[in-house]
């Protein structure tokens, strides 16, 4: 496979400061120095940063970047995308200080959201990642966590991620919204993490193209203590405590100060790529997870 993670993402946001205050304590994300342009950026690990925090009015993802193993295979990835009539386009010096990476090339999905490929992330040993309030993340191998987006254009989007950037589709849930109409939700991996990309093939676009993100933990107890943060921080829950169906994970809910959801969870599987077949649920978690 071509992509081997979610590295990190761009959040454009109306209130940088609210979002860097509620990252650390409810998150438990460490700020991080601001980048060379000055953007509040966030570490969940010892690599520089994951989280972009730009100012702007849109309170969405902005723009994500997908790591690859080095030039080679950038290149490969770069050739495939041309070929399918994707306009791709070389980062400049300045953009690569910005993200501090050492190869670069960017380009739009179908749904003109911002996706850049890059590899030779910064890292910081000499400053470890320290969590605010002791949580853990799961990163590594399995990247910054995932993302669910929302299209009107699933062929488009199936082409752009599974065809040319080489994700596979882990399994797929029929979600019901009503006693006559469903939606399929498909979930897509580039390493052992069950989903890094998810898609909600609607109807209508809804008005903030990213539905949640997830970050993953490493105990249970690190999402009771994030569940007790809650009042604390003045958080909103969105959905209750419950375990998904298909990745497993033990998981609750909120709302970030951009309004989109945040998935905070632990346990959820890993796909052995060689071994994983696709499967179908027809709910999306076992039990728990209620609206609140
Ligand atoms: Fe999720």
């Amino acid at each position: 496979m071509s992509v081997i993670g979610l590295g990190y993402i761009g959040l454009n946001v109306s209130n940088v400061d609210a979002w860097k205050s509620w990252a650390s304590d409810f998150l438990g994300l460490m700020a991080a120095p601001s980048s060379p342009s000055g953007t509040q950026r966030l570490r969940l690990d010892d690599y520089a940063w994951r989280i972009a925090l730009e100012p702007g009015d849109k309170d969405d993802l902005a723009w994500i970047g997908l790591e690859v193993a080095g030039p080679d295979e950038l290149a490969m990835l770069r050739a495939r995308l041309e070929a399918g009539g994707v306009a791709v386009e070389d980062a400049d010096e300045a953009l690569l200080a910005e993200r501090g990476v050492v190869g670069l090339v960017r380009c739009q999905d179908p749904g003109g959201l911002g996706v850049e490929l890059y590899y030779g992330p910064t890292h910081l040993t000499q400053t470890p990642f320290v969590s605010p309030v002791g949580a853990r993340f799961v990163t590594g191998s399995q990247g910054l966590g995932h993302v669910v987006l929302a299209t009107t254009d699933l062929a488009g989007f199936r082409r752009f991620y599974l065809d040319l950037l080489g994700f596979r589709q882990s399994d797929t849930i029929r979600m019901a919204m009503g006693p006559s109409f469903h939606i399929d939700l498909e979930f897509y991996f580039c390493n052992p993490r069950h989903h890094t990309l998810a898609v909600a093939p609607l109807p209508m676009l809804p008005p903030k193209r990213m539905h949640h993100l997830m970050v993953q933990v490493e105990t249970l107890d690190q999402v009771g203590f994030a569940l007790d943060r809650v009042g604390p921080t003045n958080t909103t829950l969105t959905q209750t405590i419950g375990r998904h169906s298909n990745d497993k994970m033990v998981s609750f809910y909120v709302a970030t100060p951009s309004g989109f959801e945040l998935e905070y969870g632990y346990d959820a599987i890993e796909v052995d790529a060689p071994t994983w077949s696709m499967a179908r649920h027809d709910r999306i978690s076992s039990w728990g997870h209620h609206r609140v």
